[in-house]
């Protein structure tokens, strides 16, 4: 018997985690992929280079939203601002209120508007965030601990992780999760270290394929995550 179409709308996948969780995804003819960022070209690019991959067999198709923008109206998974040196530049109410607008409240208004689509969906609706561990509250407060990320990254995350319990409390029939990649290797840190996208988008793609744990749920690969 065939396997149900699943249609799974990927944000921010032209390039980095998204893209890379985007080619694994592509591969399956049962899904029908939208490929989605907040720029036409490069959202065009990316779906030209996936349909260059060896074994490309999903649909495709594109969603261009900026998950920023109160106009936008779909998302599942969220994109994210990274901090960087800019504090100095901006000043931390803007780092804060450009982070938070698209890591905590832009993903939460998206999914908001994403919800009457979802429910009608007859495959085991499911959002997956991508947060991650430095959004830990239970670690963060834990003395003698560091984190590795800033105050503002932390926070918008915690968010996220809060968006996430409400909106899987508020929607039972939707299973909400929200994953930690652990540290990839991406333009967001600087291509600093950590695991190849390729790697890092796994635990994605299993969220967004089988509905995995338990909604909320905050996982990484090695599993449950302490809020
Ligand atoms: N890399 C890591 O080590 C790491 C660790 C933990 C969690 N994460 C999380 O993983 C997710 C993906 O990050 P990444 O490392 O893959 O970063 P990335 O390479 O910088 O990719 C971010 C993606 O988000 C898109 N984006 C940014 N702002 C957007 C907006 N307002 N609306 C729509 N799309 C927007 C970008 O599009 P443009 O190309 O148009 O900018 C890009 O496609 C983020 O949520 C991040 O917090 C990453």
């Amino acid at each position: 018997m065939s396997q149900p179409k699943i249609s799974i709308v990927v944000t921010g996948s032209n390039q980095g985690i998204g893209y890379e969780a985007a080619r694994h995804l592509s591969k399956l003819p049962h899904v029908h992929l939208f490929v989605s960022g907040r720029d036409p070209n490069r959202v065009q690019e990316a779906i030209e280079k996936l349909k260059k991959e060896e074994g490309c067999e999903a649909e495709l198709d594109s969603v261009v939203m900026d998950i920023e923008d109160a106009a936008s109206k779909h998302v599942i998974y969220a994109a994210a601002v990274g901090l960087g040196d800019y504090v100095e530049r901006d000043g931390l109410r803007t780092i804060f209120k450009d982070t938070f607008a698209v890591n905590s409240f832009g993903t939460a208004i998206a999914a908001e508007a994403f919800l009457p689509l979802l429910k009608r969906s007859t495959v085991g609706p499911r959002i997956v965030n991508v947060g991650s561990g430095s959004g830990s509250c239970t670690k963060l407060s834990k003395r003698g601990y560091t984190p590795d990320s800033d105050i503002v990254y932390q926070a918008s995350k915690s968010a996220l992780n809060s968006i996430t319990i409400s909106l899987a409390l508020a929607n039972p029939e939707v299973h909400v999760v929200v994953l930690s990649p652990g540290n990839v290797l991406t333009r967001m840190n600087m291509h600093g270290g950590g695991v190849h996208p390729s790697e890092g988008s796994k635990i994605i793609v299993d969220y967004a394929l089988e509905r995995k744990g338990t909604s909320p749920g905050f996982y990484n690969v090695q599993g449950e995550l302490p809020w």
